[in-house]
C-alpha cells in the first residue's frame, strides 16, 4: 500500500479497511495443498529441530504481545507444544531461566521496539534460538533473530495497530500449522485449517461491510466512562486487545478480564454506567459465556456481544462469520477495531496520533 490516505479520513480507517488484502498477502505462496501444510522459508528450523522443541515462549509488547497470546494458543492447539506469551519488557528483568529446548519468538510490528530487541539480545547472549515474527523487513529485531517470518501487513502509519495485529495472528496460525504438521497434526486437520485460512479474507470483507451498524453501536456506548471486556480462553486475548484499542484511541478507561474471573472481583464494578463487551464464540465455552452474561444482566449491566449468533442475554450483538474454532479469534477482534475507531471519532480524538503514545518505542 502507498502512504497516502486513499480517500480515508485517517490512517486507522485506511488500515482497518485493508485487512482482507493484507491477510491474502500473508497467505500467498505459503500454502502447500499436497501435504496440507505451509512453507515458511525463513524459519531456519529443519524438521528434526522442530521436533526437538519442548516449549515456545513468545515475547512482545502491547498489541504485539496480545497477538502473541493468541499465537501461543494456536501453537498449543495445533502443534501441541506448550507455549505462552509474556511482555518482553518484563521478561528480561526477571532473570529468566533460558532453556536450550525452548524456542523463543520475538513479535513486533516495527521490529525496533527497544524492550523486545533487548530481550532478543539477552537471549542470544545466553545461547537461545530466537525467531522473529515481524512486519518491517530488515528491521533491527528481524536482523537480530536467527530466523523467522514476516507478517506482510504492509506499512502501518497509525500509532494504533490494527491490520498488523490481524496479520501477526495469521502468521502465528501459519507457524502453528507448520509445526503441527511436522509433529502430530493430521492431514485432515491440516486441510481443515488451510480451508479456514482461505476463508478469512472474504469473511473480513463481510465484517467490514457492517461498518454502519458498528458505528451506530459505538454511538450507543460512547457515553460510558469505563468499559469491561470479557472473553474466555480463545476470546480472552481478543478482549484484551479490544480493550487496549478502545483505551488508546478514545481514552475511555477499559478493563479486560477472563469471564471466569468476574465473580472473583470485577463483578463489583458492574452497573449501568459500566457496559461490557463480551466475546462469545460458538465453541465449547458458549454456555459458560452465556452464564457470565446472565450474571452481568442480573446487576443491570449493559452488554454488547461479539458472537456467531444473536445473544439473547446481550443488549446488542455484532454477529461475525464463523470459521474453524481455532481461527475464530482472528475475526472477532475486527469489529471492535471499528468500534474503537467510531467511538474515538465521535469524541473528536486525534485518531492517528493519540496523546502520549508513539508508533515505535525505541527507548526503554
Ligand atoms: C499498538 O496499538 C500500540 N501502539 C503498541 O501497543 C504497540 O503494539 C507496542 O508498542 C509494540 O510495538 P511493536 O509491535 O512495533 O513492537
Amino acid at each position: 500500500e502507498s502512504y497516502d490516505m486513499g480517500g480515508h479520513d485517517t490512517y486507522m480507517h485506511k488500515e482497518i479497511s485493508e485487512q482482507a488484502d493484507a491477510v491474502d498477502r500473508v497467505l500467498r505462496g505459503r500454502i502447500d495443498d499436497r501435504f496440507s501444510t505451509v512453507h515458511l522459508g525463513g524459519l531456519n528450523l529443519d524438521a528434526r529441530e522442530a521436533r526437538g522443541v519442548r516449549r515456545i515462549k513468545i515475547l512482545g509488547c502491547g498489541t504485539s504481545y496480545h497477538a502473541g497470546q493468541i499465537g501461543a494458543q494456536l501453537i498449543e492447539e495445533l502443534a501441541r507444544i506448550p507455549a505462552d506469551a509474556e511482555p518482553a519488557s518484563e521478561f528480561r528483568y526477571r532473570n529468566p531461566v533460558v532453556d536450550p529446548d525452548t524456542l523463543y519468538v520475538a513479535v513486533s510490528q516495527s521490529g525496533e521496539t527497544y524492550d523486545v530487541l533487548a530481550a532478543v539480545q539477552e537471549l542470544k547472549r545466553k545461547g537461545a534460538r530466537v525467531l522473529g515474527v515481524v512486519n518491517v523487513v530488515g528491521s533491527a529485531i528481524a536482523r537480530e533473530a536467527d530466523g523467522g517470518t514476516y507478517v506482510h501487513a504492509g506499512p502501518e502509519v497509525c500509532v494504533v495497530s490494527t491490520k498488523c495485529f490481524t496479520n501477526t495472528v495469521v502468521a502465528f496460525a501459519l507457524l502453528a500449522l507448520h509445526l503441527g504438521r511436522i509433529r502430530d497434526l493430521s492431514v485432515a486437520d491440516g486441510k481443515r485449517i488451510i480451508d479456514g485460512l482461505r476463508r478469512l479474507p472474504e469473511q473480513i470483507s463481510e465484517i467490514l461491510g457492517r461498518e454502519d451498524e458498528i458505528k451506530r453501536l459505538a454511538a450507543e456506548y460512547a457515553d460510558a466512562k469505563s468499559m469491561m471486556f470479557i472473553g474466555r480462553v480463545r476470546g480472552y486475548p481478543v478482549a484484551r486487545e479490544a480493550s487496549l484499542k478502545l483505551k488508546e484511541v478514545s481514552y475511555i478507561h477499559a478493563e479486560a478480564y477472563p469471564a471466569s474471573e468476574l465473580k472473583h472481583g470485577p463483578l463489583a464494578l458492574i452497573e449501568p454506567a459500566m457496559p461490557t463487551v463480551a466475546i462469545v464464540p460458538d465453541d465449547d465455552l458458549l454456555e459458560k459465556n452465556r452464564a457470565a452474561m446472565e450474571e452481568i444482566k442480573a446487576r443491570s449491566g449493559r452488554i454488547l456481544a461479539v458472537a456467531h449468533q444473536v445473544q439473547e442475554k446481550a443488549d446488542h450483538t455484532i454477529v461475525v462469520p464463523k470459521n474453524e474454532n481455532e481461527l475464530d479469534p482472528i475475526l472477532m477482534g475486527i469489529p471492535l477495531q471499528l468500534f474503537a475507531y467510531h467511538t474515538a471519532l465521535a469524541m473528536g480524538r486525534d485518531i492517528d496520533k493519540p496523546r502520549n503514545l508513539a508508533k515505535s518505542v525505541t527507548v526503554e
